[in-house]
């Protein structure tokens, strides 16, 4: 078996990790808002206000420390007052090609008490493709004012007297495509409007301007380079679309994936560089990579892949491969902690690369669940350098052990897809968990969750200690 050595660096940490790293994003799309998150008054199944018990309680334990809402390209389509008061009317709720019938049951007032249930900071995404700056405007005032206009008391006639305060603003959503097929030049003309006149409302909100590709990022970004001021964070979306079919991949798409994933961080680097020469040291705007995840092809109708044909909800195997690929892309956002100033997982129950699924009165936990939670301890923390030698290397050359450090402790990945590790650190390490699978194609289910944490056996060797990590597997180690 191969030794693997893993130094952590005491010098020149990349940062702080911001609990906004680990955020999540709930659209009304597919099954992900009603039926993962709101069942309204269902007597069978237990919930609070409407919201379902056990997602609830499993959301607190992940945790979820931050959820935009309510798109993705379904914001730009929503108007915010459909969704408050007693009598809401039904929309036709678009997002992604699917058309269908919105209650509005779900609205700001439901949506920001989840936050407050599940410790969550919010993040709403306004409507520019089908808003108005007024729109936007009135929704800050709504959420956010104090004195007592008439949106503020019939904030107050709805059951909130005191403000939410609100800090975090999305101007439109991946507006160069589903927000409105704007070009760049044209979307930044309408973010200096918007950003503006919203900040006139609450001059304490965040404003998140829309990015996308290398091209589109240079001419949105330099069109905004005198009025930086106005651009807190700056999205750019990044899917794992090339590792094949969900469940039924070849080692070859298994590393594609896994490479895919680790690509983000160039992309960060590159968004980075734009932002840093057009705001000239005068400000520092941060990344907001506000989707991010595995996109199988089972569940999408574009880019590559064997069977490109929606399967009509968005839902898609999580394996043990896509937790894996959520460890790699940990991995790159605490060494971006500097740039990255949010990360917000697609999607957060039933649709894309969920942590949590439900069907009826059934409830499981991914593989992604745990992947996450095992990186829980870094939340807050200090992300320190770490250094890796003697590792198997993968077909990319790249090192199969890697890892994330912090004063909150260890999280190991060995990506390799058929090699068990041993790995060698110093350090007074007592125990840690390790989640492993029979395949790396295997998933959780409504039946059986054989994927889960379990103690991991860890030896001593002097001031040293050595772990066996199996292949497609992660380990954490606590101080
Ligand atoms: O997450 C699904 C969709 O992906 C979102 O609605 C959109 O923003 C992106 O294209």
């Amino acid at each position: 078996m191969m030794l693997a050595t893993i130094t952590i660096l005491n010098d020149e940490p990349y940062g702080t990790i911001s609990p906004r790293l680990y955020g999540h994003f709930a659209e009304h799309l597919g099954r992900c808002c009603y039926d993962g998150l709101f069942i309204g008054a269902d007597p069978e199944i237990p919930n609070i206000d409407g919201f379902r018990l056990d997602v609830i309680e499993a959301l607190r334990a992940m945790p979820t420390p931050l959820l935009r809402w309510p798109g993705g390209c379904y914001a730009d389509h929503y108007h915010w007052k459909d969704g408050i008061g007693c009598d809401r009317p039904v929309r036709l709720g678009m997002s992604c090609g699917l058309q269908v019938l919105d209650t509005n049951e779900l609205g700001t007032h439901e949506f920001l008490h989840l936050c407050e249930l599940i410790g969550a900071e919010p993040y709403l995404a306004g409507n520019v493709g089908s808003g108005s700056p007024e729109e936007l405007c009135h929704w800050v005032e709504y959420c956010n004012a104090a004195l007592p206009t008439s949106l503020v008391k019939q904030r107050h006639a709805n059951g909130r007297q005191e403000p939410w305060g609100v800090k975090l603003w999305g101007i439109g959503n991946e507006n160069w495509g589903c927000g409105g097929n704007y070009d760049p030049e044209s979307y930044a003309l309408e973010y200096r409007r918007y950003s503006l006149m919203t900040q006139h409302v609450d001059p304490s909100i965040e404003m998140v301007a829309c990015g996308h590709d290398t091209d589109w990022n240079k001419r949105c970004i330099d069109k905004l380079r005198n009025h930086m001021n106005f651009v807190d964070h700056y999205s750019i979306h990044r899917y794992w679309i090339n590792g094949g079919h969900g469940t039924e991949f070849s080692a070859d798409d298994y590393y594609a994936l896994l490479d895919e994933a680790e690509k983000t961080e160039d992309f960060i680097t590159e968004t980075r560089g734009f932002l840093e020469e057009a705001s000239n040291g005068r400000k520092k705007v941060g990344i907001a990579l506000d989707e991010w995840g595995v996109w199988h092809p089972e569940a999408r109708t574009w880019g590559p892949g064997p069977t490109a044909s929606s399967n009509g909800d968005y839902s898609q195997a999580c394996t043990m491969r896509d937790a894996v690929a959520t460890a790699v892309g940990l991995e790159v956002f605490h060494r971006q902690c500097d740039s990255l100033s949010m990360a917000n997982l697609a999607q957060i129950t039933n649709v894309l690369h969920a942590p949590i699924m439900t069907d009826g009165t059934s409830m499981w936990l991914t593989p992604t669940y745990y992947a996450l939670q095992m990186h829980k301890r870094h939340i807050g923390q200090t992300a320190c350098r770490v250094s890796v030698d003697g590792s198997p290397s993968l077909p990319n050359g790249t090192s199969a052990i890697s890892a994330t450090a912090s004063p909150g402790g260890v999280t190991i990945t060995n990506r390799h897809l058929t090699e068990t590790i041993e790995v060698s650190l110093a350090g007074i390490y007592t125990d840690g968990t390790l989640l492993t699978a029979s395949a790396a194609n295997a998933q959780n289910s409504a039946s059986s969750s054989p994927i889960t944490p379990q103690p991991l056996t860890v030896s001593h060797d002097g001031g040293r200690v050595r772990i066996k990590i199996p292949p497609f597997s992660l380990a954490t180690l606590n101080p």
